[in-house]
């Protein structure tokens, strides 16, 4: 499966900038998740990833192939780039069944009925909703919408598979549920998934690497273990850490530091992390430790 570079790119929407020269580079076969502040760019950047949205600057490839260009104008439509999108609300067609919703990707691409209808059982099977088939979307709970939707997405087996926030509509055991599904369906299809949240948990659970995004520009990029227990970034560390930061000076290779914002100076503790030169600037988190 390929992988998804962007460069430089940037979304204005009048006199806000959305994203702010952005480069990233999706890997193949895992799963990237995109983490970040309401408002920090997260959507705008999938949904251009997606061609749903047209960048300022910049450049989109998925694989080899250039997908968006603002230098030559070059902008491939939605539908050409091979990209499977799951939102938050899930939009089923209400006059159409399960399987009819799954089928309609297919036959918009001009697959013949008896071939989607074999290629739509089997995804419904994949999501657990076999024996659903005839069922209409206002006969289904949260869940099974969003898997029918999970379904659709999955059906034309795209190359790359942009979730947002798809699951932040339901509740939280039946999120939990979902989101070792979509893990067990990544490994099964090794597809490379991008999933935007501002879930700590769900980024947990799923993330192979992860992104976290501040005011449209790319805040920090790691592997998803590391910036989720000690990432390099202050803030970063106060968005997912709840953390204290703590800013002062190292002497005699231990930590004696002023306290920002902490409730007992007491904690103040011998640890550090980077390991710190005597003398060196201090920037040390609470929970690293
Ligand atoms: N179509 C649009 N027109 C104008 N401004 C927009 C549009 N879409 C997004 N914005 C603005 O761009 C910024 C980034 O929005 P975006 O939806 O990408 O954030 P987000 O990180 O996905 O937030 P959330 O977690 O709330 O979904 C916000 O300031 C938003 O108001
Ligand atoms: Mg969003």
């Amino acid at each position: 499966m390929p992988d998804v570079t962007v460069e430089e790119l940037s979304v204005r929407f009048g006199s806000t900038e959305a994203v702010r020269r952005v480069t990233l580079r999706v890997p193949s076969d895992r799963i990237t998740v995109i983490l970040g502040p309401s408002g920090s760019g997260k959507s705008t950047l999938l949904r251009s990833v997606a061609g749903l949205v047209e960048p300022t600057t910049g450049t989109i490839r998925v694989g080899d192939r250039v997908m968006f260009d603002a230098s030559r104008r070059l902008n491939v439509p939605p539908e050409q780039r091979q990209l499977g999108m799951v939102f938050q609300s899930h939009a089923l067609w209400p006059h159409m069944n399960v399987l009819e919703n799954v089928m309609f990707p297919l036959r918009q691409r001009r697959v013949d009925r008896a071939e989607a209808h074999v290629r739509a059982a089997r995804v419904l099977n994949m999501v657990g909703l076999e024996g659903s088939e005839t069922r209409y979307p206002g006969q289904l709970s949260g869940g099974e919408s969003q898997r029918v939707s999970l379904a659709r997405a999955l059906v034309y087996e795209p190359l790359v598979l942009l979730f947002d926030e798809p699951l932040s509509s339901l509740d939280a055991p039946i999120r939990a549920q979902m989101r070792r599904e979509i893990r067990s369906m990544q490994e099964g299809l090794q597809t490379t998934m991008v999933y935007v949240t501002h879930d700590r948990a769900e980024a947990e659970e799923l993330a192979d690497t992860l992104v976290v995004m501040r005011r449209g520009a790319i805040e920090e990029i790691g592997q998803a273990d590391q910036v989720l227990t000690r990432p390099a970034s202050p803030f970063t560390a106060d968005f997912l850490l709840d953390a204290i930061i703590v800013r002062g000076r190292c002497t005699e290779g231990r930590v004696r530091a002023g306290w920002i914002d902490a409730p007992d100076p007491v904690r103040q503790r011998n640890h550090a992390h980077p390991p710190l030169g005597r003398g060196g600037p201090l920037r040390y988190c609470s929970d690293w430790v």
